[in-house]
């Protein structure tokens, strides 16, 4: 008897990637961050973070790269026909790690927010999507398979630091990023989204939620 399964995978996490079109607007992103407030963070990974304000500066390169987001965020509202009327911008950083510095983000998601971006000026180290249903066999049933025993970190996905590249992902999902090691600085834009103004209209046109972010 020769025997062959078929692999089903259900309920998968859903992301939803964009690719920006203007070429030459990274690099000016990048030129323009200087001097804008930033600090070290996630000791002791050390990725340096801005300020999370970058929604609110009113000129310059940022707000072009803020309006692809929009159009982003306008396009994934429509996709998945959301009941809310804006998917808005609640906090927006940039996170640099310098050539060659180690610098990384550790395993983290983020609260209170109901999408999260990574958006790549620059290429660099990948980005890690942990599995979220790996960890509810820890310490209970585990059998070890194949090249798959060394799960200290669990299963995860990959995704390449491609320039240009945006990713949204339910904020719930844990990731981390990569050592940067190359020879060459990492730049990326992240930013949190909350659905707003009336959300999840119901019965007698009225929403289980009103919501308005500063
Ligand atoms: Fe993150």
């Amino acid at each position: 008897m020769n025997m062959q399964g078929t692999e089903l995978h259900m309920f998968p996490v859903v992301c939803r990637t964009y690719q920006q079109p203007d070429e030459t607007l990274n690099q000016r992103v990048i030129e323009s961050m200087e001097g804008y407030p930033s600090q070290q963070s996630n000791f002791p990974e050390g990725v340096i973070t801005s300020r999370p304000d970058l929604h609110k500066v009113e000129e310059g390169p940022i707000t072009e790269l803020r309006q692809f987001f929009w159009d982003c965020l306008a396009e994934y509202r429509y996709a998945y026909k959301l009941y809310c009327d804006a998917l808005e911008i609640s906090s927006m950083w940039f996170n640099y790690a310098p050539a060659g510095s180690g610098f990384g983000h550790p395993l983290h998601r983020h609260p209170m927010s109901y999408l999260s971006a990574v958006y790549y000026l620059t290429p660099g180290a990948p980005t890690f999507f942990d599995d979220p249903v790996t960890p509810r066999t820890y310490d209970t049933l585990d059998v070890f398979q194949g090249d798959k025993m060394d799960c200290e970190w669990g299963i995860n996905e990959k995704f390449d630091a491609q320039e240009n590249k945006l990713i949204l992902f339910p904020s719930w999902l844990r990731h981390y990023s990569g050592r940067q090691l190359d020879n060459y600085d990492r730049w990326t834009i992240s930013f949190n989204v909350f659905p707003c103004g009336s959300v999840n209209v119901g019965p007698f046109e009225m929403p289980q939620l009103k919501v308005s972010i500063e």
